[in-house]
């Protein structure tokens, strides 16, 4: 499937300064209850058992998860990167005692080739908001992110799958979402999920809660050749 700029574009440009201020409350308190079913201590969760000392964080939002999964962990190297340039500046400012790494790239591009390897990359509620097919598109960006991982390193994330059960009222909002390109969540179904990260890592973990896919997956080490 082909994607355009322009729908590459829509799948970030919803987050202005107005949107981030309310997105804590709206997407993570009453969308995570009431839409997709899946509180947002199930995301937390998952932040709290893969993040590292060493992580890169992309689609970063307003850094809910990256303020609350820190806390515990002493002096972190911490990037975060993504292509909506107000998201990097308010969510710099929330965790600028972290003094974090700013990347200001479009994933589904390959990555500068100069950036040292992390350990833990977080991809939270991402994936459904790239635009095209989980199978044919967005899977590129675990191309791209593997390139920055360390042998060992996790990744980790959540998104939306359209084949997850739905009741009117996530059909309805997710019907929305979609039609204005904010999500595309039409041709992402949990089968290639699965195989997309099975095809480029190890234990591959996959929880459903409501219609979103909660995953986790390690980075192979590197075969030695003798
Ligand atoms: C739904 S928000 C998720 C925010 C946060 N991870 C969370 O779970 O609360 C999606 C984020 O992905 C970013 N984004 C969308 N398309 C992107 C792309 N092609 N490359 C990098 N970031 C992108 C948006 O700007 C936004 O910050």
């Amino acid at each position: 499937m082909t994607v355009t700029q322009a729908q590459v574009a829509a799948g970030q440009a919803i987050y202005s300064k107005n949107v981030l201020r309310i997105y804590n409350s709206f997407v993570l308190g009453f969308s995570n209850q009431f839409l997709w079913r899946c509180p947002t201590h199930h995301l937390l969760a998952n932040y709290q058992r893969n993040i590292s000392a060493n992580h890169l964080d992309i689609g970063v939002g307003t850094g809910y998860f990256l303020e609350r999964a820190l806390a515990k962990v002493s002096n972190p190297r911490l990037a975060i990167m993504d292509l909506n340039p107000t998201v990097l500046e308010y969510c710099s400012a929330k965790i600028r005692h972290y003094h974090p790494e700013v990347y200001n790239h479009n994933i589904l591009e390959p990555l500068p080739s100069n950036i040292k390897k992390f350990d833990s990359v977080g991809i939270n509620y991402l994936l459904h908001c790239l635009p095209g097919s989980l199978a044919s598109n967005k899977a590129s960006i675990f191309d791209h992110l593997k390139a920055v991982m360390n042998p060992g390193a996790t990744i980790f994330g959540s998104t939306l799958l359209n084949d997850l059960p739905k009741n009117w009222l996530t059909k309805t909002w997710m019907g929305a979402y979609n039609r204005k390109g904010i999500f595309s969540v039409l041709d992402d179904h949990l089968p290639d999920l699965e195989s997309a990260l099975h095809r480029h890592f190890t234990n591959v973990k996959i929880d459903l809660v409501g219609s979103v896919g909660i995953f986790s997956a390690i980075q192979p080490a590197q075969v030695t050749r003798v």
